[in-house]
């Protein structure tokens, strides 16, 4: 049998470096704390970890806005710890993933300061430049994704002509449909993975092919400003960079709520290892509606397209928060973290997602991002701040935003150490998915098991495991014809109680297992 790809076997984890540990206690993430810290990603068996931009970058969109696509900002570090984090990571038999940003670099960047020097400049074509309207508004209705930015395009005094900015204004829309750029592009790519770099995620890679005739989006059936036809041409020519390495991997941020759309990227065998599905994402909490986005899936991919499951990042509020519903939000994020883990395709897990952490408060004089997502981007507590202070070990300096109010609780030293700790849970899962090729790669069915419970069946080698988590307010007894008679062995629960006596795993006939509202279990079924 085929070894499976690392990118399937195991979690993801995405570092948002700026929040993840702090080296020199300025009060901002790095890579030397990134490094001091790997042990944390070792515990919880990452296959992998992203990272998010830690590019050289004025930081008006954190580094999503880059000046230089081929170093490291002095914020994070060098380029020389770069490479020593990247062969730290290899020695753990982690591989590393980075964050590349195709759509738009920072308005500093070289190419755009000559792009906007003239009208002439043989890198004006290098980004989207136009008149402006009859009226002498902006070229078209295309609005920034941003909500606070307004329109997508700004007014430039120097030559008088409009440029395109999807996102803010200082991350200018690079022009894809120019081939020079692209070359650079792929240049960029080539640059990280002869360093060693194992894998990309594509930021707004739906944005990297829009309509090149630039019309409105109002009064058409679909969007102009994105997701063009084009972007799987484009997409196949990063991929045949890529297969110049062995054993490389892109995920794409495809920020495309249709899994039918979604799914079209990783068709042909050709384009993406991996897609983020962000329909899934958006799921309210309810059994039937995830039953339906995994089916979709399954329905709708190519037999051999691979599943990647995330319910958070760095863009969105934390599951504890998001399905939090009047305080059930620390039981939801086990059972999420135990769904994630069980499903066939491979799990994204964000940093702080182990410790169940909720959106931190922040409070409105230490707003900085301009479209609300601080709270979801709150440093990690490592220690309890009446030990460690106030940077709860996260920084012996200010944070540069407000840790969350429980980290006394919350903090990794804390949880490490309590058995019925998210942590410990998370942890658990994910030595069960390390020893089990039928967790990794197995068969999937989702069985019907009762209403408000999604269940589903993996199946390997002789093995046959039954997930089952139970979505309802209530508690559930596993019913329905589909699920299969006999006796089951319960491997975990998600239950905080469960895991002191686990010692002696539970026997359980399957149809009698009833489960407590938000518990998540994974069951052994005989053979
Ligand atoms: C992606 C990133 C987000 C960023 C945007 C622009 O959506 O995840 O953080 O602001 O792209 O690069």
């Amino acid at each position: 049998m085929a070894m499976t790809p690392w990118w399937q076997r195991g979690a993801i984890y995405q570092v948002y470096p700026r929040s993840f540990a702090d080296g020199n206690g300025d009060g901002v993430g790095d890579l030397p704390g990134l490094r001091a810290h790997l042990d944390h990603l070792s515990e919880l068996h990452a296959e992998a970890v992203w990272l998010s931009p830690v590019f050289p970058s004025p930081m008006a969109d954190f580094g999503y806005d880059v000046a230089d696509y081929c170093d490291v900002d002095p914020l994070f570090g060098t380029l020389a710890d770069l490479d020593q984090l990247i062969a730290d990571c290899h020695g753990r038999g982690i591989r590393v993933v980075l964050d590349w940003v195709p759509n738009h670099s920072s308005d500093q960047h070289p190419w755009f300061v000559e792009s906007r020097s003239g009208r002439e400049h043989p890198r004006r074509d290098w980004y989207v430049w136009r008149d402006g309207a009859a009226d002498g508004g902006p070229p078209n209705d295309w609005r920034s994704e941003f909500g606070a930015v307004g329109p997508a395009w700004n007014f430039d005094e120097g030559t008088a002509q409009w440029y395109l900015h999807s996102y803010t204004p200082q991350q200018p829309d690079l022009n894809w449909e120019n081939p020079a750029v692209e070359a650079a592009m792929h240049d960029v790519v080539r640059f990280w993975l002869d360093r060693g770099v194992d894998g990309l995620r594509i930021d707004a890679l739906q944005r990297l092919a829009k309509d090149p005739l630039l019309r409105s989006n109002a009064g058409s059936t679909r969007r102009h400003d994105q997701d063009w036809p084009t972007v799987h041409e484009r997409l196949r020519a990063i991929r045949r960079v890529v297969d110049e390495y062995p054993d490389r991997m892109i995920v794409g941020e495809v920020y495309l709520l249709d899994v039918q759309r979604v799914v079209d990227h990783l068709s042909g065998g050709d384009q993406l290892h991996l897609a983020h599905n962000f329909v899934f994402l958006h799921l309210p909490w309810d059994a039937g509606a995830f039953r339906t986005v995994i089916e979709d899936f399954q329905r709708l991919a190519e037999p051999d397209a691979w599943p990647a499951w995330f319910l958070g990042n760095h863009d969105h509020s934390r599951i504890a928060t998001r399905y939090d519903d009047g305080g059930h939000g620390p039981a939801r994020a086990r059972a999420v973290a135990l769904l994630l883990t069980a499903l066939r395709g491979t799990p994204f897990l964000y940093q702080g997602d182990e410790l169940g952490l909720p959106d931190a408060v922040v409070p409105p004089d230490r707003v900085v991002d301009v479209d609300g997502r601080d709270p979801e981007r709150a440093p990690l507590p490592w220690r309890p701040p009446s030990v460690a202070g106030p940077g709860a070990g996260f920084s012996t300096g200010e944070p540069w935003l407000p840790v969350v109010e429980d980290a006394e609780q919350l903090c990794v030293q804390r949880q490490a150490a309590d058995p019925r700790s998210m942590l410990s849970l998370v942890r658990r899962l994910a030595a069960l998915r390390a020893a089990s090729p039928t967790l990794q790669s197995g068969g999937q069915q989702v069985l019907d098991a009762g209403p408000g419970v999604l269940a589903w069946l993996r199946t390997g080698d002789g093995e046959r495991l039954l997930a089952a988590v139970n979505f309802a307010v209530e508690p559930r007894r596993l019913t329905g014809d589909a699920l299969p008679g006999g006796e089951c062995t319960v491997l975990l629960s998600t239950d905080p109680e469960w895991a002191p006596s686990s010692v002696a795993p539970r026997r359980s006939a399957v149809r009698d297992l009833t489960l407590q509202p938000s518990e998540a279990v994974l069951l052994r079924l005989p053979a």
